[in-house]
């Protein structure tokens, strides 16, 4: 369902097969309500295949189709592993100024070489599950003492008709409140039907999803929100989805509150789960403090690369 794309984002996949058989894949993203510049571009090539020139003539397809479209600006990204490099091998500092990816990369050299800079550099993290449930009562108290003048309304799947038009607007402001280094891409504008779609999308995947919001007790505003999602096909990882505290509402400990209600659901609800993933710009200290605080240890980066066409 995912790759049939919406009204929102048309997503291409293309495989590339030498003599039969698969050597690689790859995909081309391209957003229909904002940043209509821009395309998502993603390129992998086989392990036995690489250095032959493969992944060269899919990066130059998926770039000619993208400015058949009118697209100037590719974005792409690709993760590593810690531990697929020394600690001290070598780094390429990003332009956001925090962090770097390892310049002996496959995906280092590749990028480079085809003219993309690197923007920004996420961390990627991973939390044991289950969280020992003293860690959670202990984080919870200390987060109750100064969210005194906030509820918590959790659902599944499914937003209440009577929050979805807050729950949007929330969703909107995740796009411009995250840090997005130089990247330079446009806000989006939910309302209740992107809402909806998303929801469905997620369903007719087979994702089941977990929604935490905080809510103002005097003012009745959605302040923040927290998701995790989890795919009955991929039962061992749950993945975190968006967390928002709303300018106005920060420094009341509502991300640190929400997530400990979803993770507390998730562990129920999924209990053949082994882990939660999660990506943070390396410049998120807030964020990455709280999920440092939930045991959430770091398990890889994922390099932000960008290329304009003047
Ligand atoms: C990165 C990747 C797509 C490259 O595919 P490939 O088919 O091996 O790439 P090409 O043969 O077209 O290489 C073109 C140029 O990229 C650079 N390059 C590719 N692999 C490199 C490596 N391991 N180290 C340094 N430079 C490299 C070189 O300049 C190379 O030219 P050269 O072989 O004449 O020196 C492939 O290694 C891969 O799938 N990696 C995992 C996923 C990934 O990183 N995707 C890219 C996201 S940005």
């Amino acid at each position: 369902m995912y790759w049939r794309g919406s009204p929102y984002e048309e997503r291409q996949a293309f495989l590339a097969r030498l003599d039969g058989v698969a050597v690689g894949r790859c995909s081309l993203t391209l957003p229909l309500s904002e940043n209509t510049d821009e395309a998502g571009i993603e390129i992998l090539v086989a392990s036995a295949h690489r250095r032959q020139g493969i992944g060269t003539a899919m990066l130059g397809r998926m770039e000619s189709l993208a400015r058949e479209r009118g697209r100037t600006v590719f974005d792409s990204y690709c993760g590593e592993p810690i531990g697929s490099f020394p600690e001290g091998a070598p780094e390429l500092a990003a332009k956001s100024g925090t962090g770097g990816v390892p310049r002996e990369a496959a995906s280092t050299g590749f990028a480079l070489r085809h003219g993309y800079s690197l923007e920004q550099v996420e961390t990627t993290s991973l939390l044991p599950l289950p969280v020992p449930s003293g860690l959670l009562s202990t984080l919870e108290r200390d987060a109750l003492e100064h969210a005194r003048d906030y509820k918590l309304l959790l659902w599944q799947d499914r937003c209440p008709e009577t929050v979805v038009e807050a729950y949007a607007a929330l969703k909107s402001l995740m796009t411009t409140e995250v840090p997005i280094a130089g990247l330079g891409w446009e806000g989006e504008r939910w309302d209740v039907a992107r809402v909806r779609a998303e929801e469905d999308t997620w369903c007719k995947s087979g994702i089941e999803s977990l929604v935490a919001v905080a809510r103002h007790d005097g003012s009745g505003e959605l302040a923040a929100y927290t998701v995790l999602n989890h795919r009955a096909a991929l039962p061992g990882i749950v993945n975190q989805e968006d967390t928002l505290v709303a300018p106005g509402h920060r420094g009341h400990r509502l991300g640190m509150l929400a997530k400990i209600a979803n993770l507390r659901r998730a562990q129920l609800q999924w209990p053949d789960a082994k882990s939660v993933m999660t990506w943070n710009a390396s410049e998120n200290r807030h964020m990455l403090a709280i999920n440092i605080a939930l045991g959430f240890r770091p398990a890889g980066i994922e390099g932000e690369w960008q290329k304009r066409l003047e």
